[in-house]
């Protein structure tokens, strides 16, 4: 960017979306502090991606009024108000040449929430929303840009569906489009996921008409040959600090209070060797799909819930997403048995083992748990 920059052309500057997280607590933290960084890019429209409806509309707000972020979108609506939830374009000038900057969003796209309640947003038809738009669009501007968070099969088929874009890049793709490409009479643009790649395009823009030739498009690949800058850098670092911290304090709820740091868990793999059967009759069991099931959610980073989903949690060297304690995910055979380091042969872990269930079956969570039928299902 700052090569760009420092080339003082007349530049768009422009992002298809899914700029946010995940849906964990975690990663809204970290894209607080992704916005922030984003916030001094300098962009001149971001369009709408599913993602950045993960922590839901009151958060979406807040950074885009903090940190100025150009969020755009031209079919996505609050469903109780009927309202559309962001500007559905904006207009800029460059270099005497007007560009009305417009978005999309696939309706196939399901828009799931932190803060749940489903339902909370309609998708207009994109051909529809835009058959509407661009006529009117066209008027106050020479070309128009649309960022189409439609992945590339979705963005052929609606560009061949309308008339009137002149430029498009696409969003929710997972491939770089290396070179020009012309679909409809429209230049096609875009870059793959996550912020590892940036596309760059040269454009030559017909002063009155606002007709798009392309000269050349590249990709640079921010991989680890990528120099680093040093003031990101900094901040970075800084920013991993901010996230321990904020992990700590979340998870303050659980202290390890219970073991001992002298004993460790080894993981189920350990076992196999010599109790294959018992280790087969786990891993058919659901205690091996337990953190699964939280992937699911989207709460695999939930103290609340990563408490009963895996082994250790509130135990010295038990579960954490730092390497080795992250192995410990699941409800493996130390959660019941106790430190494999401690290996007792005197019938006191079967009895620790027969004991340990009701802490995670409790009534709010296994209201039919009853020890019989419930270890039938997992005896070994
Ligand atoms: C560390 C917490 C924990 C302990 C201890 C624990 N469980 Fe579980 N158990 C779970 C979780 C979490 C699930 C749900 C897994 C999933 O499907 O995601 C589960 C699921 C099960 C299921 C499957 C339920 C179904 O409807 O299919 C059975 C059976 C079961 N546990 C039996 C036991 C028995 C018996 C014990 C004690 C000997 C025990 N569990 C100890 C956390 C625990
Ligand atoms: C106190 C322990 C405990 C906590 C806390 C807990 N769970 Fe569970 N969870 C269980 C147990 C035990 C079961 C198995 C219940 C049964 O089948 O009787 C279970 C089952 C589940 C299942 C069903 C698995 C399936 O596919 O059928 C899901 C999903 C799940 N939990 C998600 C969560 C989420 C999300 C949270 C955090 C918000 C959470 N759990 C917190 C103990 C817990
Ligand atoms: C959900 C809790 C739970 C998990 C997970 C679990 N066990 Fe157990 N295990 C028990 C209980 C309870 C008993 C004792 C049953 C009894 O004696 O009534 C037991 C018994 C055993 C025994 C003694 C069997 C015998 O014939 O005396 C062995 C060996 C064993 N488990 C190994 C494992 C291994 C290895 C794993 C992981 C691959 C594992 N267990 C996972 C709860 C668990
Ligand atoms: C080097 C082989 C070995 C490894 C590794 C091993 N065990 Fe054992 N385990 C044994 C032997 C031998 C016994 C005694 C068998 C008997 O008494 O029938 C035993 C007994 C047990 C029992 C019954 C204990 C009791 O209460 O008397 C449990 C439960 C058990 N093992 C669980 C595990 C778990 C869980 C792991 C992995 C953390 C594990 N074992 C790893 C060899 C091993």
């Amino acid at each position: 960017m700052d090569k760009l920059w420092q080339e003082n052309k007349p530049l768009l500057n422009l992002d298809a979306g899914d700029v946010f997280g995940t849906r964990t607590q975690n990663e809204r933290e970290q894209t607080r502090f992704l916005c922030e960084v984003l916030g001094s890019f300098g962009l001149d429209g971001i369009g709408l991606g599913e993602q950045d409806l993960n922590y839901g509309l009151e958060f979406l707000r807040e950074m885009t009024t903090q940190h100025g972020l150009p969020f755009i979108n031209a079919n996505v609506r609050e469903t109780k108000t009927g309202q559309l939830i962001l500007p559905a374009y904006k207009v800029v000038e460059r270099n005497g040449v007007t560009y009305g900057i417009t978005s999309v969003l696939d309706p196939q796209q399901q828009i799931l929430t932190l803060t749940g309640g489903e339902g909370q947003f309609t998708v207009d038809d994109p051909a529809a929303t835009l058959r509407e738009l661009l006529p009117r669009l066209r008027k106050e501007v020479e070309c128009v840009v649309l960022l189409a968070h439609m992945g590339e099969t979705g963005t052929e088929k609606l560009l061949n569906e309308v008339q009137g874009i002149d430029i498009c890049v696409v969003g929710h793709s997972f491939r770089n489009i290396e070179t020009e490409r012309v679909i409809n009479d429209v230049a096609v643009f875009g870059s793959a996921y996550e912020g590892r790649f940036i596309g760059k395009a040269n454009l030559f823009v017909e002063e009155k008409s606002g007709r798009v030739m392309a000269i050349d498009v590249g990709i640079t690949d921010f991989d680890d040959k990528a120099p680093e800058d040093a003031e990101v850098l900094t901040r970075v670092e800084k920013f991993k600090q901010d996230l321990v911290a904020f992990k700590d304090a979340r998870r303050a709820a659980y202290p390890r209070v219970h073991g001992s740091q002298e004993e460790q868990f080894l993981g189920d793999r350990s076992c196999f060797n010599c109790h294959e059967a018992a280790w087969q009759a786990y891993a058919a069991s659901a205690h091996r799909r337990a953190y699964t099931s939280l992937r699911k959610d989207g709460q695999s980073s939930e103290p609340d819930c990563l408490v009963c989903h895996t082994t250790g949690y509130q135990y010295k060297n038990g579960y954490s997403d730092e390497s080795p304690f992250n192995k410990l995910v699941n409800v493996q055979c130390e959660a019941c048995h106790g430190y494999g380091t401690t290996h007792a042969r005197d019938g006191k872990w079967r009895l620790q083992a027969r004991n340990s269930c009701v802490a995670c079956h409790d009534q709010a969570n296994s209201p039919n748990f009853n020890y019989a039928t419930y270890w039938e299902k997992i005896k070994h």
